[in-house]
Formats: structure tokens, sequence, C-alpha cells
């Protein structure tokens, strides 16, 4: 049986890059045969977190974006990692033979590192926590949006230095199970671009919350560069950062027609106010079904905890599982 498993950090209100490049495939992977796990990496955001209350908020909001946007229970055990406390004893057995020199070469803590951030140890170790979920479900299939690859390939060689190490010894011939990364197949989807035309992100400014609307989201989706030529001036459509976003949400023939209307210009061709216009409505219509069943999930925080803790109880039986067979190969039962 395939094992699915997957995990979003809660360090913020979800944005479309996270939706469309990680949340709906996901969602999608459920439909296939196999065991399905998904989490909020709630320890993971302690590395940048410091606000207590909004930790809190972010990982409970998680929770409702996930259910609210059609994640069935039923399909799959949606838990905290808070709640799953064997990953930090399967960190440890991986930390012991990893090589500093791997986590050095994390892009994403380079790029930190880069933009000014003042690295605390979790922050550097972030990829061996990363690598203890991952393979402690014996997860075969990970769906990731594309900055998150190089920490899948890192949970590959942290199993495969503790394999080769210790597997020998192991009455299973192996401690742990290779996973392999799964990206989103429509290439759209997997860097949104934000606002500022730059890939969509928490951290740059740019993002737009899945569940916007009304006035903040036209006052958003209106930050989306444009120029100064008039709707008659033909344009090549694929330059618009517009179209990335019309593309997220419209049909196939609709999207074609607004294309074809600006590439011919003249009187009937569009301005960027009502291409704008037509991204706001389609987004809104788009979430408005999710957008309804959150708001039903913040009446019913107890329906919440309780499908956290039914998929938390399936997890850590997983977990309990793999541990101890890493904790015999090497020694330590
Ligand atoms: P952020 O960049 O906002 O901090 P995270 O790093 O927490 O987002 O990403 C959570 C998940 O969403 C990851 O799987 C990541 O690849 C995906 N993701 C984030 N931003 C985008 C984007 N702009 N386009 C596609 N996928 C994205
Ligand atoms: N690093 C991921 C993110 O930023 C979250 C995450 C933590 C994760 N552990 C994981 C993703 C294991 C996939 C598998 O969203």
């Amino acid at each position: 049986m395939t094992t699915f498993l997957s995990g979003i950090q809660s360090s913020g209100y979800l944005h479309l890059g996270n939706y469309f490049g990680a949340i709906r495939q996901h969602i999608n992977a459920t439909s296939e045969a196999g065991d399905h796990f998904y989490f909020i990496a709630d320890y993971h955001s302690l590395t940048t977190s410091r606000n207590p209350d909004e930790l809190r908020e972010f990982v409970r909001e998680t929770a409702i974006t996930y259910l609210a946007l059609g994640l069935d229970p039923e399909k799959c055990s949606l838990f905290r990692q808070t709640d799953v406390p064997e990953v930090h004893e399967i960190a440890w057995l991986l930390s012991c033979v990893t090589g500093m020199g791997l986590l050095e070469r994390a892009h994403s803590y380079k790029d930190k590192v880069a933009n000014g951030v003042k690295p605390n140890v979790g922050l550097f170790t972030y990829p061996i926590l990363m690598a203890a979920d991952i393979l402690a479900y014996d997860s075969d299939i990970v769906p990731v949006g594309k900055d998150q690859i190089q920490h899948v390939e890192m949970a590959q060689d942290m199993a495969g230095y503790f394999n080769n190490t210790f597997g020998k010894y192991a009455p299973e011939g192996y401690a742990f199970c290779r996973p392999e990364y799964r990206m989103a197949a429509t290439k759209r989807f997997q860097k949104v671009p934000g606002v500022d035309g730059q890939k969509m992100s928490k951290s740059y400014g740019n993002s737009i919350w899945i569940f916007e609307s009304g006035k903040k989201l036209k006052k958003a989706i209106g930050r989306v560069p444009t120029d100064s030529r008039s709707p008659e001036d033909p344009k090549d459509p694929e330059e618009l950062v517009l179209f990335d976003f019309l593309a997220l949400f419209l049909g196939e023939e609709e999207l074609e027609d607004w294309k074809s209307r600006v590439r011919i210009g003249g009187e009937g061709a569009p301005g960027y106010g009502h291409l704008k216009m037509r991204v706001v409505e389609a987004m809104e219509e788009y979430f408005a079904p999710a957008r309804k069943r959150r708001e039903e999930l913040l009446d019913n925080p107890d329906e919440v905890e309780r499908i956290l803790q039914a998929g938390a109880k399936k997890a850590r039986a997983r977990a309990q599982v793999v541990r101890d067979r890493a904790m015999r190969a090497c020694g330590l039962k």
C-alpha cells in the first residue's frame, strides 16, 4: 500500500501559492489508493514564531483551511506535528548520521541567512526534523511545492546514511524507507506569482490570503504590475502577470477568449482594470464554497479538534513502529 505524506507550516494565513503549489495536490492525492497523512508543521513554525497567541491561531487556521478546501478526514489522517513526539526521537537518530555539510547546503537556509535572518539552531536543523516527519510514516510519496524538493532529497540522503550504517543490524534489513517527492503536475501551479510579479511568499509581503474578498481583495489585485499601454494596443498575454492570475481561476475556453482579445487589441480589447476586475470576481467565486465551509468550521472548534486527535492517533501508531525499528537497528533497543 502506498503511503502519501505531506505537511505545511503554520506560520501565517495560507496564500494562493500555498493552495495551488501544495494544499490542492494534497487534497487531490487523497483520491488515489493508499494511506494518506497530512500534518500541520507547528514545531517547524517555532523556528520563526515569537508570538504564542498568533501561533495557536495559525495552527487552528491551517487545520480549518485544509478542511474548508475539501480535505476529507475520512480519507486521510490530518494531525498536528506536536501530537507525534516520536518524530523528535527519530530526528535525533538521523542527526547522529548526518554531516553538517548537508545542512549547510540547504537552499532555504542559505536564502534566509542571505536575507539577513539571524539563524537559530532550529532553523539550521530544520531539514532533519522534516526528514524525521517524512521517514516516521514509511512515506512513499511526498507531494510538495518546488521549493521543498531539496528537503525531500535530504530526507532520502538521511535515510540512506542510516540504512547504510545500521540496516545490516536490523532484522528487517533496513531502518527507513526511501521517499520520493511529487510536484504539482500543472506548471502554472508550481510557482504562483505574488502581487508584485515575484514568487508569492509570506515573507515577501506580496501574498494573497486564500479567503481574501471584497475591498481588500480588490486592493491586493490592484497592486499587480501593469504598464501605460492603452487597451487598444495589441499585447502578448504571456507577458502579463495578470494572466498568470486569470489562469488559476478561469476555464480554458474563457481564458483563451481573454487572451485572444488582448492579442488582437483594438476596440473590443479589455483594459487592465477590466482584467483585474475579472480576477477578483473569478477568485471570489472559485473559493466561495470553501469560504462558507470555513465559517461553519470556525463555529465548530470541537469538531476540528476531534478530527486532529483522531488523525494523530493513527499517525502516532505508525511512527512508533518506525521509531522502534530504527532504535533496534542502531542498538538503542
Ligand atoms: P512561503 O514561501 O509563503 O513561506 P512555505 O515555504 O511555508 O511558503 O510553503 C508551504 C508550501 O507551499 C510549500 O510546499 C511550498 O512549496 C508551497 N508554495 C509556497 N509558495 C508558493 C508559490 N508561490 N507557488 C507555488 N507553491 C508555493
Ligand atoms: N517545510 C514544509 C513547509 O514549509 C513543511 C514540512 C515540514 C513538510 N515537514 C514536512 C512538508 C514533511 C513535507 C513533508 O511547508
